[in-house]
Protein backbone atom coordinates (compact mmCIF):
# COMPACT_ATOMS: atom_id res chain seq x y z
CA UNK A 1 0.00 0.00 0.00
CA UNK A 2 1.53 3.18 -1.02
CA UNK A 3 2.05 5.18 1.99
CA UNK A 4 -0.11 8.26 1.75
CA UNK A 5 1.72 11.06 0.98
CA UNK A 6 1.91 13.18 3.82
CA UNK A 7 0.08 16.57 2.89
CA UNK A 8 0.10 19.39 5.20
CA UNK A 9 -3.04 20.38 7.57
CA UNK A 10 -5.39 22.74 5.47
CA UNK A 11 -5.34 26.14 7.33
CA UNK A 12 -9.25 26.42 7.78
CA UNK A 13 -10.25 29.48 6.64
CA UNK A 14 -13.16 30.84 7.63
CA UNK A 15 -15.60 32.42 4.94
CA UNK A 16 -17.29 35.17 5.98
CA UNK A 17 -21.05 34.23 6.25
CA UNK A 18 -23.61 35.38 2.94
CA UNK A 19 -24.90 38.48 4.49
CA UNK A 20 -28.36 38.98 2.17
CA UNK A 21 -27.94 42.14 0.07
CA UNK A 22 -29.44 45.38 2.10
CA UNK A 23 -33.29 45.21 1.75
CA UNK A 24 -34.37 48.56 0.24
CA UNK A 25 -35.98 50.77 2.62
CA UNK A 26 -39.99 51.66 2.17
CA UNK A 27 -40.27 54.89 1.28
CA UNK A 28 -42.98 56.91 3.02
CA UNK A 29 -44.82 60.38 2.38
CA UNK A 30 -46.93 61.80 5.36
CA UNK A 31 -49.68 64.09 3.92
CA UNK A 32 -50.89 66.53 6.38
CA UNK A 33 -48.65 67.63 9.96
CA UNK A 34 -51.80 67.99 12.13
CA UNK A 35 -52.88 66.21 15.42
CA UNK A 36 -52.26 62.45 13.97
CA UNK A 37 -49.70 63.65 11.71
CA UNK A 38 -47.58 65.05 13.85
CA UNK A 39 -47.91 61.87 16.08
CA UNK A 40 -47.20 59.42 13.82
CA UNK A 41 -44.17 61.26 13.23
CA UNK A 42 -43.38 60.91 17.25
CA UNK A 43 -44.32 57.20 16.97
CA UNK A 44 -42.03 56.42 13.86
CA UNK A 45 -39.64 58.17 16.01
CA UNK A 46 -39.66 56.52 19.08
CA UNK A 47 -40.14 52.95 17.66
CA UNK A 48 -37.27 53.39 14.56
CA UNK A 49 -38.42 50.38 12.84
CA UNK A 50 -36.35 49.48 10.42
CA UNK A 51 -36.76 49.07 6.65
CA UNK A 52 -39.16 52.20 6.91
CA UNK A 53 -38.07 55.72 5.63
CA UNK A 54 -39.70 58.53 5.69
CA UNK A 55 -38.95 60.88 3.05
CA UNK A 56 -41.68 63.58 2.80
CA UNK A 57 -44.16 65.78 4.70
CA UNK A 58 -46.49 67.81 3.01
CA UNK A 59 -48.67 70.51 4.61
CA UNK A 60 -50.03 73.98 3.44
CA UNK A 61 -47.95 76.48 5.17
CA UNK A 62 -45.06 74.19 5.45
CA UNK A 63 -42.76 76.18 6.96
CA UNK A 64 -45.15 76.83 9.97
CA UNK A 65 -45.15 72.73 10.85
CA UNK A 66 -41.26 72.61 10.04
CA UNK A 67 -40.56 74.73 12.49
CA UNK A 68 -42.85 72.79 15.26
CA UNK A 69 -41.93 71.78 18.27
CA UNK A 70 -43.43 68.18 17.01
CA UNK A 71 -41.13 68.45 14.21
CA UNK A 72 -38.11 68.04 16.26
CA UNK A 73 -39.14 63.95 15.92
CA UNK A 74 -38.67 64.37 12.13
CA UNK A 75 -35.28 63.05 10.22
CA UNK A 76 -33.31 65.75 9.08
CA UNK A 77 -33.23 64.45 5.65
CA UNK A 78 -37.10 64.57 5.37
CA UNK A 79 -38.48 66.23 2.32
CA UNK A 80 -40.39 69.12 3.63
CA UNK A 81 -42.89 70.48 1.24
CA UNK A 82 -46.64 71.97 -0.21
CA UNK A 83 -46.18 70.71 -3.81
CA UNK A 84 -47.99 67.51 -3.63
CA UNK A 85 -46.42 66.32 -7.37
CA UNK A 86 -43.38 66.40 -5.56
CA UNK A 87 -44.75 63.49 -3.97
CA UNK A 88 -47.50 61.91 -6.57
CA UNK A 89 -43.89 61.60 -9.19
CA UNK A 90 -41.76 60.50 -6.52
CA UNK A 91 -40.49 56.75 -5.71
CA UNK A 92 -42.27 56.86 -2.41
CA UNK A 93 -43.77 53.71 -1.70
CA UNK A 94 -46.66 54.32 0.83
CA UNK A 95 -48.75 57.53 1.17
CA UNK A 96 -49.98 58.50 4.95
CA UNK A 97 -52.62 60.67 4.41
CA UNK A 98 -53.94 62.73 7.51
CA UNK A 99 -55.85 65.59 6.01
CA UNK A 100 -59.22 64.69 5.89
CA UNK A 101 -62.26 65.93 4.19
CA UNK A 102 -62.99 64.98 0.11
CA UNK A 103 -61.51 67.04 -1.48
CA UNK A 104 -58.98 67.49 -2.74
CA UNK A 105 -58.04 64.10 -1.12
CA UNK A 106 -59.74 62.09 -3.11
CA UNK A 107 -58.44 63.07 -6.73
CA UNK A 108 -54.84 63.28 -5.00
CA UNK A 109 -55.20 59.68 -3.64
CA UNK A 110 -56.83 58.59 -7.05
CA UNK A 111 -53.57 59.52 -9.03
CA UNK A 112 -51.19 58.59 -6.32
CA UNK A 113 -53.14 54.42 -6.35
CA UNK A 114 -52.57 54.93 -10.34
CA UNK A 115 -49.06 55.19 -9.72
CA UNK A 116 -49.00 52.30 -8.23
CA UNK A 117 -48.57 53.49 -4.88
CA UNK A 118 -50.25 52.25 -1.80
CA UNK A 119 -52.29 54.59 0.90
CA UNK A 120 -53.00 54.71 4.28
CA UNK A 121 -55.52 56.75 5.72
CA UNK A 122 -57.52 57.34 9.08
CA UNK A 123 -59.93 59.69 7.12
CA UNK A 124 -63.70 58.07 7.68
CA UNK A 125 -65.62 60.37 5.33
CA UNK A 126 -63.71 59.94 2.61
CA UNK A 127 -63.67 56.06 3.46
CA UNK A 128 -67.24 55.83 3.81
CA UNK A 129 -68.49 58.29 0.70
CA UNK A 130 -66.18 57.28 -1.05
CA UNK A 131 -64.21 53.99 -0.30
CA UNK A 132 -65.70 51.72 -2.34
CA UNK A 133 -64.28 53.10 -5.68
CA UNK A 134 -61.09 53.72 -4.13
CA UNK A 135 -60.69 50.01 -2.93
CA UNK A 136 -61.90 49.06 -6.57
CA UNK A 137 -58.97 51.26 -8.18
CA UNK A 138 -56.85 49.90 -5.39
CA UNK A 139 -57.49 46.50 -6.93
CA UNK A 140 -57.29 46.93 -10.11
CA UNK A 141 -53.74 48.58 -9.62
CA UNK A 142 -52.22 46.18 -7.09
CA UNK A 143 -51.79 48.43 -3.75
CA UNK A 144 -53.00 48.27 -0.75
CA UNK A 145 -55.33 50.80 0.53
CA UNK A 146 -55.92 50.75 4.35
CA UNK A 147 -57.97 52.20 6.97
CA UNK A 148 -57.93 51.05 10.23
CA UNK A 149 -57.29 53.89 12.38
CA UNK A 150 -60.84 55.43 10.27
CA UNK A 151 -63.24 54.04 13.47
CA UNK A 152 -62.48 53.70 16.71
CA UNK A 153 -58.92 55.63 16.37
CA UNK A 154 -56.52 53.19 18.41
CA UNK A 155 -59.22 50.71 19.07
CA UNK A 156 -58.47 47.61 16.72
CA UNK A 157 -61.88 47.10 15.58
CA UNK A 158 -61.81 46.95 11.73
CA UNK A 159 -58.59 44.28 11.70
CA UNK A 160 -60.67 42.64 14.62
CA UNK A 161 -63.63 41.99 12.41
CA UNK A 162 -61.64 41.17 9.46
CA UNK A 163 -59.16 38.92 10.61
CA UNK A 164 -61.04 37.60 14.04
CA UNK A 165 -64.68 37.77 12.56
CA UNK A 166 -64.28 36.96 9.37
CA UNK A 167 -65.56 33.30 9.47
CA UNK A 168 -68.99 34.61 11.55
CA UNK A 169 -71.90 35.89 9.64
CA UNK A 170 -71.95 39.50 11.65
CA UNK A 171 -75.65 40.70 11.52
CA UNK A 172 -75.80 43.53 14.26
CA UNK A 173 -73.57 46.35 15.79
CA UNK A 174 -74.29 48.63 18.33
CA UNK A 175 -72.06 50.76 19.99
CA UNK A 176 -70.26 54.48 20.87
CA UNK A 177 -68.05 55.75 18.03
CA UNK A 178 -67.62 59.23 18.98
CA UNK A 179 -65.52 60.16 21.79
CA UNK A 180 -66.99 63.37 21.98
CA UNK A 181 -70.47 62.86 22.30
CA UNK A 182 -69.52 59.75 24.50
CA UNK A 183 -67.40 62.81 26.92
CA UNK A 184 -70.23 64.94 27.16
CA UNK A 185 -73.13 62.86 27.66
CA UNK A 186 -71.19 60.94 30.50
CA UNK A 187 -70.05 64.62 32.10
CA UNK A 188 -73.65 65.09 32.19
CA UNK A 189 -74.38 61.58 33.78
CA UNK A 190 -72.46 62.79 37.26
CA UNK A 191 -74.75 66.42 36.75
CA UNK A 192 -73.06 69.00 34.50
CA UNK A 193 -74.86 70.75 32.09
CA UNK A 194 -74.33 70.76 28.33
CA UNK A 195 -72.97 73.58 27.81
CA UNK A 196 -70.98 73.50 30.38
CA UNK A 197 -69.44 70.08 29.24
CA UNK A 198 -69.20 71.25 25.53
CA UNK A 199 -67.51 74.57 26.17
CA UNK A 200 -64.95 72.22 27.85
CA UNK A 201 -64.91 70.20 25.46
CA UNK A 202 -64.14 72.66 23.16
CA UNK A 203 -61.12 73.90 24.98
CA UNK A 204 -59.88 70.28 25.81
CA UNK A 205 -59.75 69.86 21.85
CA UNK A 206 -62.82 67.41 22.15
CA UNK A 207 -64.75 69.34 20.26
CA UNK A 208 -64.76 71.49 17.34
CA UNK A 209 -65.48 75.09 17.60
CA UNK A 210 -68.87 73.88 15.14
CA UNK A 211 -69.51 70.37 17.31
CA UNK A 212 -72.14 69.94 15.37
CA UNK A 213 -70.39 67.12 12.87
CA UNK A 214 -69.85 65.37 16.52
CA UNK A 215 -73.52 66.31 18.28
CA UNK A 216 -75.57 65.91 15.62
CA UNK A 217 -74.50 62.44 14.91
CA UNK A 218 -72.70 62.65 11.38
CA UNK A 219 -69.27 61.87 12.36
CA UNK A 220 -70.49 58.74 13.92
CA UNK A 221 -72.93 57.81 11.11
CA UNK A 222 -69.62 58.02 8.58
CA UNK A 223 -68.22 55.43 11.00
CA UNK A 224 -71.04 53.42 11.12
CA UNK A 225 -71.11 52.65 7.26
CA UNK A 226 -67.53 51.65 7.34
CA UNK A 227 -68.20 48.99 10.09
CA UNK A 228 -71.19 47.93 7.95
CA UNK A 229 -69.51 47.15 5.12
CA UNK A 230 -66.42 45.46 7.03
CA UNK A 231 -68.86 43.78 9.39
CA UNK A 232 -71.95 42.98 7.33
CA UNK A 233 -70.47 43.73 3.89
CA UNK A 234 -73.31 46.35 2.91
CA UNK A 235 -72.64 49.25 1.16
CA UNK A 236 -74.88 52.27 2.97
CA UNK A 237 -75.15 55.77 1.89
CA UNK A 238 -74.13 57.88 4.89
CA UNK A 239 -76.93 60.77 3.93
CA UNK A 240 -80.13 57.97 4.24
CA UNK A 241 -79.03 56.68 7.58
CA UNK A 242 -81.10 58.70 10.35
CA UNK A 243 -79.52 60.44 12.97
CA UNK A 244 -80.70 62.53 16.11
CA UNK A 245 -78.66 65.17 17.71
CA UNK A 246 -77.68 65.11 21.31
CA UNK A 247 -77.80 68.32 21.99
CA UNK A 248 -81.26 68.01 23.32
CA UNK A 249 -80.60 66.16 26.29
CA UNK A 250 -81.04 67.64 29.04
CA UNK A 251 -79.87 66.97 33.21
CA UNK A 252 -83.54 65.72 34.17
CA UNK A 253 -82.91 63.29 31.40
CA UNK A 254 -80.38 61.62 33.23
CA UNK A 255 -82.33 61.73 36.68
CA UNK A 256 -84.97 59.65 34.60
CA UNK A 257 -82.58 57.34 33.10
CA UNK A 258 -81.43 56.32 36.48
CA UNK A 259 -85.03 55.68 37.61
CA UNK A 260 -85.19 53.46 34.71
CA UNK A 261 -81.96 51.89 35.48
CA UNK A 262 -80.07 53.26 32.67
CA UNK A 263 -77.98 56.00 31.30
CA UNK A 264 -77.62 57.65 27.97
CA UNK A 265 -75.34 57.54 25.14
CA UNK A 266 -74.84 58.12 21.83
CA UNK A 267 -75.58 54.81 20.20
CA UNK A 268 -74.37 53.80 16.57
CA UNK A 269 -76.76 50.92 15.74
CA UNK A 270 -77.36 48.29 12.72
CA UNK A 271 -79.09 45.41 11.85
CA UNK A 272 -78.93 43.19 8.61
CA UNK A 273 -82.00 41.53 7.77
CA UNK A 274 -82.24 39.99 4.52
CA UNK A 275 -81.58 43.01 2.01
CA UNK A 276 -81.78 45.83 4.09
CA UNK A 277 -79.84 47.58 6.79
CA UNK A 278 -81.58 48.77 10.08
CA UNK A 279 -79.45 51.77 11.19
CA UNK A 280 -79.05 54.48 13.06
CA UNK A 281 -77.23 57.29 15.54
CA UNK A 282 -78.87 58.77 18.00
CA UNK A 283 -78.61 58.94 21.91
CA UNK A 284 -80.35 56.21 23.32
CA UNK A 285 -81.19 54.91 27.10
CA UNK A 286 -78.86 52.01 27.33
CA UNK A 287 -79.04 49.75 30.41
CA UNK A 288 -76.60 50.07 33.10
CA UNK A 289 -75.94 46.06 32.81
CA UNK A 290 -74.90 47.04 28.89
CA UNK A 291 -71.32 47.22 28.14
CA UNK A 292 -71.87 50.42 26.29
CA UNK A 293 -72.94 52.00 29.57
CA UNK A 294 -69.44 51.37 30.80
CA UNK A 295 -67.60 53.70 28.50
CA UNK A 296 -66.81 56.86 30.07
CA UNK A 297 -64.70 59.82 28.96
CA UNK A 298 -63.46 59.44 25.21
CA UNK A 299 -63.90 55.93 25.59
CA UNK A 300 -65.24 53.55 22.56
CA UNK A 301 -66.78 50.62 22.57
CA UNK A 302 -68.17 47.81 19.96
CA UNK A 303 -70.06 45.33 19.94
CA UNK A 304 -70.14 42.68 17.05
CA UNK A 305 -72.81 40.23 17.31
CA UNK A 306 -71.97 37.29 14.88
CA UNK A 307 -74.63 34.53 14.04
CA UNK A 308 -72.07 31.34 15.61
CA UNK A 309 -69.82 33.44 17.65
CA UNK A 310 -72.04 35.61 19.61
CA UNK A 311 -71.32 39.01 21.33
CA UNK A 312 -67.50 40.37 20.61
CA UNK A 313 -66.71 43.68 22.55
CA UNK A 314 -63.63 46.48 21.48
CA UNK A 315 -62.96 48.71 23.34
CA UNK A 316 -60.48 51.47 24.33
CA UNK A 317 -59.27 54.99 23.22
CA UNK A 318 -61.10 55.83 19.96
CA UNK A 319 -59.29 59.21 19.18
CA UNK A 320 -56.33 61.66 19.95
CA UNK A 321 -53.13 62.08 18.18
CA UNK A 322 -51.23 59.36 19.94
CA UNK A 323 -53.80 55.96 20.00
CA UNK A 324 -54.66 57.06 16.30
CA UNK A 325 -51.47 57.20 15.03
CA UNK A 326 -50.82 53.54 16.85
CA UNK A 327 -53.40 52.32 14.60
CA UNK A 328 -51.79 54.21 11.27
CA UNK A 329 -48.30 52.79 12.16
CA UNK A 330 -49.73 49.18 12.73
CA UNK A 331 -51.25 49.59 8.94
CA UNK A 332 -48.11 51.04 7.65
CA UNK A 333 -45.99 48.06 8.80
CA UNK A 334 -48.73 45.32 7.30
CA UNK A 335 -48.27 47.56 4.25
CA UNK A 336 -44.65 47.22 4.31
CA UNK A 337 -44.66 43.78 5.02
CA UNK A 338 -46.74 42.95 2.11
CA UNK A 339 -49.53 42.00 3.94
CA UNK A 340 -52.47 40.96 1.94
CA UNK A 341 -55.00 43.16 2.33
CA UNK A 342 -58.51 41.49 2.74
CA UNK A 343 -61.26 42.80 -0.09
CA UNK A 344 -64.57 41.82 0.95
CA UNK A 345 -67.04 41.93 -1.57
CA UNK A 346 -69.56 44.43 -0.83
CA UNK A 347 -73.36 44.58 -1.86
CA UNK A 348 -75.42 47.96 -1.90
CA UNK A 349 -78.05 48.01 1.13
CA UNK A 350 -81.45 49.56 1.31
CA UNK A 351 -81.24 51.55 4.29
CA UNK A 352 -84.19 52.33 7.14
CA UNK A 353 -84.26 53.79 10.48
CA UNK A 354 -86.79 51.73 11.76
CA UNK A 355 -86.43 49.70 14.73
CA UNK A 356 -88.99 47.69 16.94
CA UNK A 357 -87.95 49.17 20.44
CA UNK A 358 -89.22 50.71 23.59
CA UNK A 359 -88.74 54.28 23.80
CA UNK A 360 -88.66 56.89 26.50
CA UNK A 361 -90.54 60.33 25.44
CA UNK A 362 -90.27 63.43 27.56
CA UNK A 363 -92.34 65.64 28.12
CA UNK A 364 -92.03 69.77 29.49
CA UNK A 365 -95.66 70.95 29.80
CA UNK A 366 -97.61 74.05 31.35
CA UNK A 367 -99.52 70.90 33.68
CA UNK A 368 -103.42 71.19 32.93
CA UNK A 369 -105.93 68.55 34.13
CA UNK A 370 -106.07 66.12 31.48
CA UNK A 371 -102.89 66.38 29.88
CA UNK A 372 -101.81 62.12 30.72
CA UNK A 373 -105.12 61.65 29.10
CA UNK A 374 -104.18 63.11 26.00
CA UNK A 375 -100.87 61.70 25.63
CA UNK A 376 -102.32 58.61 26.17
CA UNK A 377 -105.13 58.81 23.66
CA UNK A 378 -102.52 60.02 20.98
CA UNK A 379 -100.42 56.80 21.67
CA UNK A 380 -103.29 54.57 22.15
CA UNK A 381 -104.55 56.27 18.43
CA UNK A 382 -100.82 54.96 16.60
CA UNK A 383 -101.50 51.47 18.26
CA UNK A 384 -98.00 52.46 21.28
CA UNK A 385 -99.12 50.99 24.58
CA UNK A 386 -98.06 52.92 27.77
CA UNK A 387 -95.42 51.00 30.23
CA UNK A 388 -94.75 53.50 32.95
CA UNK A 389 -95.06 56.77 33.59
CA UNK A 390 -92.59 58.71 35.87
CA UNK A 391 -92.86 62.88 37.54
CA UNK A 392 -90.23 63.77 39.71
CA UNK A 393 -91.13 66.04 42.77
CA UNK A 394 -89.95 69.96 43.21
CA UNK A 395 -90.80 71.15 39.80
CA UNK A 396 -92.99 74.27 38.87
CA UNK A 397 -96.61 73.69 37.38
CA UNK A 398 -96.14 75.81 34.82
CA UNK A 399 -93.03 74.15 33.20
CA UNK A 400 -93.36 70.27 34.60
CA UNK A 401 -90.86 67.82 32.83
CA UNK A 402 -92.14 64.36 33.02
CA UNK A 403 -91.35 61.39 31.39
CA UNK A 404 -94.04 58.33 29.75
CA UNK A 405 -92.55 54.94 28.67
CA UNK A 406 -93.71 52.74 25.85
CA UNK A 407 -93.30 49.40 25.15
CA UNK A 408 -91.73 48.16 22.22
CA UNK A 409 -92.97 49.95 18.90
CA UNK A 410 -91.81 50.94 15.48
CA UNK A 411 -89.91 54.38 15.43
CA UNK A 412 -92.05 55.94 12.45
CA UNK A 413 -95.13 54.58 14.93
CA UNK A 414 -93.67 57.00 17.51
CA UNK A 415 -92.54 59.52 15.83
CA UNK A 416 -96.28 59.96 14.37
CA UNK A 417 -97.57 59.82 17.64
CA UNK A 418 -95.04 62.78 19.05
CA UNK A 419 -95.33 64.96 15.74
CA UNK A 420 -99.08 65.35 16.91
CA UNK A 421 -98.50 65.49 20.73
CA UNK A 422 -95.72 68.74 19.62
CA UNK A 423 -99.04 70.31 18.80
CA UNK A 424 -100.85 70.06 21.90
CA UNK A 425 -101.20 73.91 23.19
CA UNK A 426 -99.91 72.71 26.80
CA UNK A 427 -96.51 71.66 24.91
CA UNK A 428 -93.59 74.01 25.88
CA UNK A 429 -91.05 72.20 24.15
CA UNK A 430 -90.91 69.31 21.15
CA UNK A 431 -90.81 65.86 23.42
CA UNK A 432 -87.59 64.53 23.35
CA UNK A 433 -87.99 60.83 22.17
CA UNK A 434 -84.86 58.30 22.88
CA UNK A 435 -85.13 54.54 21.77
CA UNK A 436 -84.24 52.34 25.06
CA UNK A 437 -82.04 49.66 24.03
CA UNK A 438 -82.57 46.11 25.76
CA UNK A 439 -80.03 44.01 26.92
CA UNK A 440 -81.86 41.27 25.40
CA UNK A 441 -82.46 42.97 21.59
CA UNK A 442 -82.46 40.27 18.83
CA UNK A 443 -81.56 41.19 15.18
CA UNK A 444 -84.82 39.69 14.10
CA UNK A 445 -86.78 42.27 16.05
CA UNK A 446 -87.35 45.45 14.04
N1 LIG B 1 -57.69 63.49 15.76
C1 LIG B 1 -58.13 62.28 16.00
O1 LIG B 1 -58.21 61.86 17.17
C2 LIG B 1 -58.52 61.37 14.89
C3 LIG B 1 -58.95 60.05 15.19
C4 LIG B 1 -59.28 59.18 14.13
C5 LIG B 1 -59.21 59.65 12.84
N2 LIG B 1 -58.82 60.94 12.59
C6 LIG B 1 -58.76 61.37 11.19
O2 LIG B 1 -57.39 61.65 10.87
C7 LIG B 1 -57.33 62.71 9.91
C8 LIG B 1 -56.46 63.83 10.47
O3 LIG B 1 -57.04 64.31 11.66
P1 LIG B 1 -56.27 65.37 12.58
O4 LIG B 1 -57.03 65.40 13.86
O5 LIG B 1 -54.84 65.09 12.60
O6 LIG B 1 -56.57 66.73 11.78
P2 LIG B 1 -55.74 68.08 11.87
O7 LIG B 1 -55.11 68.24 13.19
O8 LIG B 1 -56.66 69.15 11.40
O9 LIG B 1 -54.58 67.88 10.78
C9 LIG B 1 -54.80 67.96 9.40
C10 LIG B 1 -53.52 68.50 8.78
O10 LIG B 1 -53.67 68.49 7.37
C11 LIG B 1 -53.39 69.79 6.86
N3 LIG B 1 -54.28 70.02 5.72
C12 LIG B 1 -55.62 69.92 5.70
N4 LIG B 1 -56.10 70.21 4.48
C13 LIG B 1 -55.03 70.49 3.71
C14 LIG B 1 -54.87 70.86 2.34
N5 LIG B 1 -55.94 71.00 1.52
N6 LIG B 1 -53.64 71.07 1.87
C15 LIG B 1 -52.57 70.93 2.68
N7 LIG B 1 -52.63 70.59 3.99
C16 LIG B 1 -53.87 70.37 4.49
C17 LIG B 1 -53.71 70.73 8.00
O11 LIG B 1 -53.04 71.96 7.84
P3 LIG B 1 -53.46 73.25 8.69
O12 LIG B 1 -52.72 73.16 9.97
O13 LIG B 1 -53.06 74.39 7.83
O14 LIG B 1 -54.96 73.19 8.87
C18 LIG B 1 -53.22 69.94 9.20
O15 LIG B 1 -51.85 70.10 9.43
C19 LIG B 1 -58.78 63.11 9.64
O16 LIG B 1 -59.26 62.42 8.52
C20 LIG B 1 -59.51 62.65 10.89
O17 LIG B 1 -60.89 62.38 10.66
C21 LIG B 1 -58.46 61.79 13.57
Amino acid sequence: MAPKSKQPAKKAVSQPAKQPAAAKPVKVALLGFGTVGSSVATVLAAQKFAGIQLTHIFNRNVERKRTSPAAKFVPKDTIWTEDINAILASDVDIIIELMGGLNPVESWLRKAITSGKSIVTANKQLIAYRGAGLARLAAQHNVHLVHNAAVAGGVPVIPGMLQGLGGDQVTRLSGIVNGTCNYILSRMETGAAYATVLADAQQLGYAEADPSADVDGYDARAKLCILSRIAMHAELDPDAVATQTISTIDAIDFSYAKELNCTIRQVSRAQLEGTTVHARVAPMLVPMASPIAWSHGTQNMVVVSGRFGGDVVFSGHGAGGEPTAVAVVSDLLGVAQGCKSVSLPVRKRKVTGEFLAPHYLRFVVDDKPGIVSAIAGALAKVGANIDSILQRPGYPKHRLPFVVTTEPCLTSTIEKAVASLAKLDCMLERPLCLQILTIEDKPDEA
